[in-house]
């Protein structure tokens, strides 16, 4: 990622971190809207569900500049995530879903560059993801 992408992500996040259990809430009823098939792998509370989600971000967001050190973490989620029945083809309805919120909560600040930096974001983290859960398949 570009220095500029690092910064427009990480401004765009701080933007929406205050509002993040609204943001939170908004993201899920998306998501369950485009792929309801989802819906079931989610067995705990949604809300706490929403605040790790948020927290996670947060984490990568803040660690972009050495996106190297969380790869094993990232990879370790990967796995987990093939553990709860986390298919390839959910990681487009959530990409869809986390940049529609981002849209609602920074409206006229979701620029189209800053749009195009989370899906880089977006584009590492679950391709890492992914590749773990397919090696450890
Ligand atoms: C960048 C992408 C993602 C991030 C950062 C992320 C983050 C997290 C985190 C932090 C947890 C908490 C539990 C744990 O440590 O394993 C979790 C659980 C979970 N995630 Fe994700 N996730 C991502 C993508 C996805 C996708 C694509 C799906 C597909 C629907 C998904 C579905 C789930 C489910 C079903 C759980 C378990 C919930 C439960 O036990 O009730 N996640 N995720």
């Amino acid at each position: 990622m570009t220095p500029q992408e690092i910064l427009l992500v990480k401004q765009s996040f701080a933007k929406v971190a205050p509002i993040a259990e609204t943001a939170a809430a908004l993201f899920y009823n998306k998501l369950f809207e485009i792929a309801p098939e989802v819906r079931p792998l989610f067995k705990g509370d949604i809300k706490e569900q929403g605040r790790k989600l948020m927290q996670t971000l947060g984490i990568a967001v803040a660690s972009l500049d050495r996106l190297g050190d969380i790869v094993p973490t990232v990879q370790a989620l990967g796995r987990k995530h093939g553990g709860y029945g986390v298919r390839d083809e959910h990681y487009d309805a959530v990409a869809q879903a986390l940049l529609w919120t981002l849209e609602q909560g920074l409206g006229a600040d979701f620029t189209p560059e800053t749009k195009a930096a989370w899906i880089e974001v977006y584009g590492i983290l679950s391709e890492t993801m992914k590749q773990a859960a397919r090696q450890a398949a």
